[in-house]
Formats: structure tokens, C-alpha cells, sequence
């Protein structure tokens, strides 16, 4: 998708207007750890910041790439989990078609009120569960994702594991997370500080980029990981998805000294119109093997979706054709 410049500079009519996003109360300073521990206030403000987001230009091209990554076909079994507001899952329900299922999961109660709300009629389900802890048996999905939710669990390691323990061998896990720690800009000062403050703080800030580490550890094969760097041309545009522009949310976290340092570089570059920043993204695909077989493609037959990993793996052969990445390119049979 291309994307001009123009929307991003509407935005910029003020230097008040980027302080979205969702403050929370509870303890853990994250209002995704637990949405329903917070109050009413914040949980209307976490479902108008998923709106934002899944609205936002750069999060659409993310999930364009993430959606053709894992390349979902027509009368496959999906799981996303750390659903939201199911937008996902209804999308894939539509690829899937009424042969096909899609369990759309959150941790959050009030996510999947508002998720069966929106509900289209589609073959999307919603129910409410733990991605450390599935209520479902092994080898139960064709497919497994997750997106924007190993940055806000303690064991990011046990996530993989769930996920490839419900996913059949030679189904796909797909897990899509952010490094905050690639966070890079221009036309302001003192990021690289914010950054340190923000990333001293949290265990998960580069989630993200140790994605792809994890799923090799936990027996994954074809692993491959796709980064997609997010950009943006003014503060406002990126306080959607990043709350280093967002000042109730900064205001706690860093020094006063530092806060004010920052944000009054940050009104500069407004005002010159310089304003840069950019951040990638992780989408990381493996493939669960067969028991006793170390890969998948000593398989006499390869359905499609073994063929969509080979396909994305291998830039030179492969159908699609437009992804660099190649981690491991296999002879097929
Ligand atoms: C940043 S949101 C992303 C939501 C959705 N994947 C999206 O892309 O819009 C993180 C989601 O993960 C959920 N979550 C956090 N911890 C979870 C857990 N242990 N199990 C399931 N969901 C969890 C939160 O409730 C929240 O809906």
C-alpha cells in the first residue's frame, strides 16, 4: 500500500492532540496485562485504542504482510489468540468460508463481549482463555496466530509452546510482535534516552525481534521471520500506535527533567515540520513437525499450506515471490 504524507500532516494542527491511548490503573502498569482489572473509563479508552490502531495506515500494512504470511486457505481450523476486538478472526473467517472455523481467544472478558457484539454472522467464535494455559487439545488447529500480545505476558516462551502444542503437525504458528527497541527518529532529540528509561523498565520491550529465537527453540521448523518497519510523519500519527508520543502515558515513566527535554524537541520538530519516527515489526512463521520426522517435507504429499511455507521460504522457486527471508530452503520431495 503506498502512503502519502498528507494524512499524517492533518494530524499535525496541534501539539496536544497525540495524548490518546490507554492509561491504566492496575499495578503492573499495563493496561494489557488484565483489561478487566481496570476501570470502566479505561476499558472503554483500550477498545477505542485497538479501534485506532487496527484503523491506522502502517498497522494495516503489517497486517496485510502477517494475513498472506500465514496464508490462511479455504476449509482450514485458525486460532487467533489475544484476539481483541476479533477483526482478525472475522477476516480469516472469510478466507476459511463456512467449511473452515475460526476460535478467536482473549485473556479479557470485556474484549470478548465487545468482539461477540461485532460478530457478522461469519464462522468466527469467541471465548475467553488464557494463551499460557488453552482450554484445547493437542493438534486441534491447521493454523495458530497471535499479534501484539507476547510483549505483555511473563513467559513469552510458554505462548510459543501453547500455541505450537494446539497447532497439528505440518499446521502453521504465526506470532506478530513489536521491538519497541528499533525505535529510531529524526527531526527531534533525546529518543535514544527515552528509549533506555522505557526498555529499564520492561522485560518484553524487544519482544518482537526474539520471536523468531523462541519458535527455534520450541522445535519450530521453516522458521522465518518478516520485518516491517512502521514510519511516521508526525507525532500524532505515531501516538496511535506508540505511546512515547502519548504525554499521560510518558508523564510516569520517565523524569520530569527528561520528559520535559523530549517533548519540548518534540513541539520543535512540529512546528518545523521535520518529524520522523520508525519502529519494526516482527512477523515470524514456523511450521509444528511430524512426530519422528524431522521435516515436513519428506511428506509424500504436501497440502497447500506446507506448500505456503516452501512458497515463502524460497524467493528464487517459491510461488509468491516477493519476500526475502529465506532461512532454510528445503528440496521438496
Ligand atoms: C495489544 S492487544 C492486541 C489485540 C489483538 N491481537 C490486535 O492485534 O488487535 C493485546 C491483547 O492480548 C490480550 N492478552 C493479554 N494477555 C493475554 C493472555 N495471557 N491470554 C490471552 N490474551 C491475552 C489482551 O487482553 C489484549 O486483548
Amino acid at each position: 500500500m503506498y502512503v502519502t504524507d498528507s494524512t499524517a500532516k492533518a494530524d499535525q494542527d496541534g501539539h496536544s492532540d497525540y495524548e490518546n491511548g490507554p492509561m491504566t490503573t492496575n499495578s503492573s502498569g499495563n493496561a494489557f496485562v488484565r483489561i478487566d482489572d481496570d476501570s470502566a473509563d479505561v476499558q472503554r479508552r483500550v477498545v477505542n485504542y485497538l479501534d485506532r490502531v487496527a484503523a491506522h495506515h502502517e498497522m494495516q500494512r503489517v497486517r496485510s504482510v502477517a494475513f498472506e504470511t500465514l496464508a490462511p486457505a479455504e476449509g482450514e481450523h485458525l486460532l487467533d489468540v489475544g484476539c481483541g476486538l476479533g477483526e482478525i478472526a472475522r477476516q480469516l473467517a472469510v478466507r476459511v468460508g463456512g467449511g473452515g472455523s475460526v476460535a478467536a481467544v482473549d485473556l479479557s472478558e470485556q474484549a470478548i463481549s465487545v468482539a461477540q457484539t461485532r460478530h457478522d454472522g461469519g464462522s468466527a467464535t469467541y471465548a475467553v482463555g488464557d494463551i499460557t494455559a488453552l482450554d484445547f487439545p493437542d493438534n486441534h488447529f491447521d493454523a495458530a496466530r497471535c499479534e501484539r500480545v507476547l510483549q505483555h505476558v511473563q513467559d513469552p516462551d510458554r505462548v510459543i509452546k501453547e500455541l505450537a502444542r494446539v497447532t497439528r503437525p505440518g499446521g502453521r504458528v504465526c506470532v506478530i510482535d513489536t521491538d519497541w527497541s528499533s525505535s529510531v527518529g529524526d527531526g527531534f532529540d533525546h529518543l535514544d534516552e527515552v528509549i533506555s528509561s522505557l526498555a529499564a523498565r520492561d522485560h518484553n520491550f524487544a519482544a518482537g525481534r526474539t520471536v523468531r529465537s523462541r519458535m527455534v527453540t520450541t522445535g519450530l521448523q521453516r522458521t522465518t521471520a518478516f520485518p516491517v518497519t512502521l514510519r511516521f510523519t508526525s507525532p500524532a500519527d505515531a501516538a496511535v500506535l506508540s505511546g512515547f508520543f502519548n504525554r499521560n502515558f510518558m508523564r510516569d515513566r520517565l523524569s520530569a527533567e527528561l520528559f520535559n527535554r523530549f517533548f519540548a524537541s518534540v513541539d520543535r520538530s512540529v512546528d518545523r515540520g521535520d518529524f520522523l519516527f520508525a519502529f519494526t515489526m516482527w512477523i515470524c512463521l514456523g511450521q509444528v513437525g511430524f512426530p519422528d520426522q524431522p521435516s515436513a517435507f519428506t511428506q509424500a504429499t504436501l497440502t497447500r499450506a506446507d506448500f505456503n511455507i516452501y512458497a515463502l521460504q524460497d524467493p528464487v522457486h517459491g510461488g509468491l515471490n516477493r519476500l526475502s527471508g529465506t532461512d532454510e530452503v528445503p528440496s521438496l520431495p
